[in-house]
């Protein structure tokens, strides 16, 4: 993909300011949790009788719960793909350990690391999970990569962290919300610390496209345009396990959290209207020919989904996953 000299300049005058953003939407490592705030201390003799009351309440969760859960820790466990993604985006320098967004990205990826790592520890300290057979699938998405379509345009992939961080926002929040339905209140505590997170991520690639769409709004619109019209997949779109062909599980997974309402398609049309709040666009001036246009498909693209969205059911398939333990 052929992109526009100004790019780097936007991003090079966005960058230069971004130290403001970091104390907006980042926390200083000291003052945030860490997975073992939430976990059984096992360096304490309390250690085993704590592990078996979390195991007795995580019985009670339901199979597509722990389907889901275990999707999204893979999901986040597959962090290394993310960073080495956003490393390759024009403007970045990695090679420039003082720059903006080196900084950036390198203090995100710290602070995302701690959700598969807690997520991981919680499952396999539950008794409820073939960790084996979830470790291979973990490892398989980590080596097939990605392919979201973004290319290294940075326009194109803030608006895919704008909508990704706010989708997981979402799931996390209503696992949380689950898990207290299901009197597990650890586990509601722990989603609800990370779906924190997302929120402050997601505000800080709203404020980027924000500021981009200040100095370069054709192009940023046109930017946003394409990634609605490809649609936006989930970064753990491969999901596989053994035995079972590439982006086969992610489809099961993604049914599984259909079911439990945990991330839906209308809660897709929702990201997508909020974000057209969030970034005024049937205000934005200043735009060409084809940035209007690119704004009328914008502006229309809810209602369409929500047309489609009404068509679409659910399967209300049993599918077994390799990564939950019959017990
Ligand atoms: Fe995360
Ligand atoms: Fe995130």
């Amino acid at each position: 993909m052929q992109l526009p000299a100004t790019r780097i300049e936007v991003m090079k005058f966005i960058g230069q300011k971004i130290d403001s953003v970091f104390y907006e939407f980042l926390k200083p490592i000291e003052d945030l949790w860490q997975p073992s705030d939430f976990l059984p201390d096992s360096a304490n003799e309390n250690f085993l009788s704590d592990v078996k009351l979390l195991q007795e309440a995580a019985r009670e969760l339901p199979y597509d719960y722990i389907a889901v859960l275990v999707g999204d820790t893979i999901t986040e466990e597959a962090l290394p793909t993310y960073e080495s993604w956003l490393m390759t985006v024009e403007g970045v320098n990695q090679q420039d350990p003082q720059q903006g967004w080196t900084k950036w990205i390198r203090a995100w990826t710290a602070e995302e690391n701690r959700h598969g790592d807690l997520l991981n520890k919680y499952l396999y300290l539950s008794g409820r999970v073939n960790m084996r057979a979830m470790e291979v699938s973990t490892q398989y998405l980590i080596a097939d990569g990605f392919d979201i379509e973004t290319g290294t345009d940075p326009y194109r992939n803030f608006v895919y962290t704008s909508f990704q961080e706010l989708a997981t926002n979402i799931s996390h929040r209503r696992t949380a919300t689950l898990a207290k339905q299901y009197g597990n209140t650890l586990l509601s505590k722990m989603c609800g610390v990370i779906a924190a997170d997302e929120m402050r991520h997601a505000k800080a690639y709203k404020a980027f496209v924000e500021r981009i769409f200040e100095v370069d709004s054709s192009e940023m619109m046109l930017a946003f345009e394409d990634m609605m019209r490809k649609k936006i997949v989930m970064p753990a779109h491969f999901l596989r396990e053994t035995g079972v062909k590439i982006g086969e599980t992610f489809s099961h997974y993604s049914d599984a959290a259909q079911r439990i309402g945990v991330y839906t398609t209308y809660d897709y049309i929702e990201i997508m209207d909020s974000l057209l709040k969030e970034w005024k666009i049937d205000k934005v001036s200043g735009l060409n020919e084809a940035g209007e246009k690119a704004r009328d498909y914008l502006m229309a693209l809810p209602t369409r989904l929500k047309r489609v969205a009404e068509r679409t059911k659910v399967p209300n398939l049993d599918y077994n996953f390799s990564w939950i333990s019959a017990y």
